[in-house]
């Protein structure tokens, strides 16, 4: 774990197209955990990016008669960054890999790594995948096509220059060992260890057939595999290799190494395997954390955008609003295994979970504290029950956070909401209402209910932030408690926050009604 920060980054995506909703997935997850680390009080820092050298990317430019540079900043504005906007991601950087800032530490760690003597002159000759920006080895294909993509590969036969990464497979088997943690979930793990341990070979990191990319910095007349460019944007954007005393040197020092990569399974072994290895290379200290989700599936196979089953975020959150967007698939996927989206089963969890089970809570509390007590808070009272299972319930979602079981800690988080509608239902407030002689003791049933929806609004904030912050002003909280994010994991379960006397006023509802599914 680095010294200071929380260190948090997602992959940085190829810009050969818009994102859908496997890209914003995993960058979902990286908000959804940096929002989760900043209420425990820790200092965050959340990177996205953009990855945009290599021939996949070149190939798209051409194939639509722009130059790559030009096709990437056009991409870049118009439809990463507006998506992640849309999406409410609070990153704190996003690196492009055309930046200066990127492109000139690059060339000094390859340079350092040179001098070091892990980089040599050699000649590649086998399949490669465009789709992967991948050399592959022969049991990485079937019928002589790539796997992941389906297409052939092209036959290189180039003059490039080599690291040396078989010399790292003993420290990284150590470090595995040593550390399973680095590597998660287990079943990831364990096929890095396997193949670390079938033996690996030495890796070509650099291409001499195009001139998309970084230049090597001893021979331009070659370009920086695009990997090896890219696995480096974790570290460039913290200021890699600059002096210790200047601006970067002092953010890479503060910051790394990174506690958690978040990548997709399809890119664990570049993770796992060759960025430790360049880290341990260049003497640095290696990622605390690579954390390998699963797919995102259409028709039982990985949705891509090259097999044109891509669903643009828009498309969904268009309908069911975005907060319902960051939890569903967060919600409903455990991290680490295959999902497949379902507009129907993302239709019934916002009606039952998010409509009914909070939506609904949270207007009823308001509407009666306005019915029953004039709008405002009535005096602190405590169900034991209801404190005891919020402090039992924190912390089952605090320790699922923190192991990135996001399905498990919103899940403790939504098991106490039903128990609070248990409450409520069971005391039925509108039934003691009827009669005068029960005013104390309603007015004990909707503190309760409120203090209860004071907690849910304070430990849904990190994944549904809009949603929570209606609701946190309609409890008239951001007056008497400060500011939503503010809150403090640590302090939700203090029973009795919410000030007697307060004002509560009725927020828009959270969760409208579905309209009908569009055509
Ligand atoms: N540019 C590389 C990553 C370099 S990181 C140093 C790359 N880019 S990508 O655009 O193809 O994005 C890959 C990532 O997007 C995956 O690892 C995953 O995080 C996410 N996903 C893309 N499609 C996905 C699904 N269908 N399902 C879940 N996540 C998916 O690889």
């Amino acid at each position: 774990m680095s010294a200071e920060t929380f260190y948090v980054t997602t992959p940085i995506y190829y810009v050969n197209d818009a994102p859908h909703i496997g890209h914003a997935y995993t960058t979902v997850a990286g908000d959804v955990l940096t929002r989760w680390h900043r209420q425990r009080g820790e200092q965050v820092w959340f990177l996205t990016g953009t990855d945009e050298h290599g021939e996949k990317v070149l190939n798209t430019a051409t194939a639509n008669n722009s130059t790559p540079q030009a096709w990437c900043d056009n991409l870049v504005e118009q439809k990463w960054k507006p998506v992640w906007k849309a999406l409410n991601i609070a990153n704190d950087d996003f690196i492009r890999t055309t930046e200066p800032r990127h492109m000139e530490r690059v060339q000094r760690f390859m340079q350092q790594l040179k001098d070091a003597g892990f980089i040599y002159a050699g000649k590649f000759e086998g399949p490669y995948c465009v789709g992967c920006e991948e050399f592959k080895l022969p049991g990485d294909l079937e019928d002589g096509n790539c796997k992941v993509h389906g297409k052939p590969c092209a036959m290189l036969s180039e003059d490039n220059w080599f690291f040396k990464l078989s010399e790292f497979v003993p420290a990284l088997l150590e470090h595995y060992k040593k550390n399973p943690e680095a590597c998660q979930p287990e079943s990831a793990r364990n096929e890095v260890v396997a193949f670390l341990e079938s033996g690996v070979r030495d890796l070509s990191i650099s291409r001499s057939s195009f001139d998309w990319g970084i230049p090597v910095p001893w021979d331009t007349e070659q370009v920086i595999y695009v990997w090896f460019d890219a696995l480096l944007n974790y570290a460039t954007a913290v200021g890699l290799g600059d002096e210790a005393d200047s601006a970067g040197g002092k953010k890479f020092a503060a910051t790394w190494p990174a506690d958690v990569h978040l990548v997709g399974k399809d890119i664990l072994r570049f993770h796992a395997v060759i960025w430790p290895a360049m880290l341990m290379a260049a003497g640095l200290p290696v990622p605390g954390k690579v954390f390998a989700h699963g797919w995102l599936l259409v028709g039982g196979e990985k949705m891509s955008k090259s097999k044109l089953t891509g669903i643009a975020p828009e498309t969904i959150t268009d309908h069911f609003g975005v907060d319902a967007f960051r939890y569903y698939f967060l919600r409903a996927i455990p991290f680490g295994s295959d999902g497949s989206f379902s507009w129907e089963d993302m239709g019934a969890r916002y009606t039952s979970e998010l409509a009914n089970d909070f939506g609904n809570l949270a207007s009823r509390i308001i509407a009666m504290i306005e019915k029953y007590c004039d709008g405002a808070i009535p005096a602190v009272a405590r169900d034991e029950e209801l404190a005891t299972l919020l402090a039992t319930s924190v912390e089952r979602a605090d320790v699922a956070m923190c192991a990135l079981d996001f399905q498990g800690g919103i899940g403790a988080i939504m098991d106490f909401c039903k128990r609070v509608n248990g409450y409520v239902t069971e005391k039925e407030p509108w039934a003691m209402a009827k009669d005068p002689a029960n005013q104390i003791e309603l007015e004990k049933v909707l503190y309760n209910t409120a203090e209860a929806v004071r907690a849910l609004a304070v430990l849904l904030h990190p994944v549904m932030p809009t949603t929570t912050q209606i609701l946190w002003e309609s409890l008239g909280a951001d007056e008497t408690l400060g500011d939503i994010k503010g809150q403090k994991i640590a302090d939700v379960a203090n029973w009795g926050q919410l000030p007697t006397g307060s004002r509560v006023t009725k927020g828009a509802v959270l969760f409208p009604r579905l309209e009908e599914k569009p055509a």
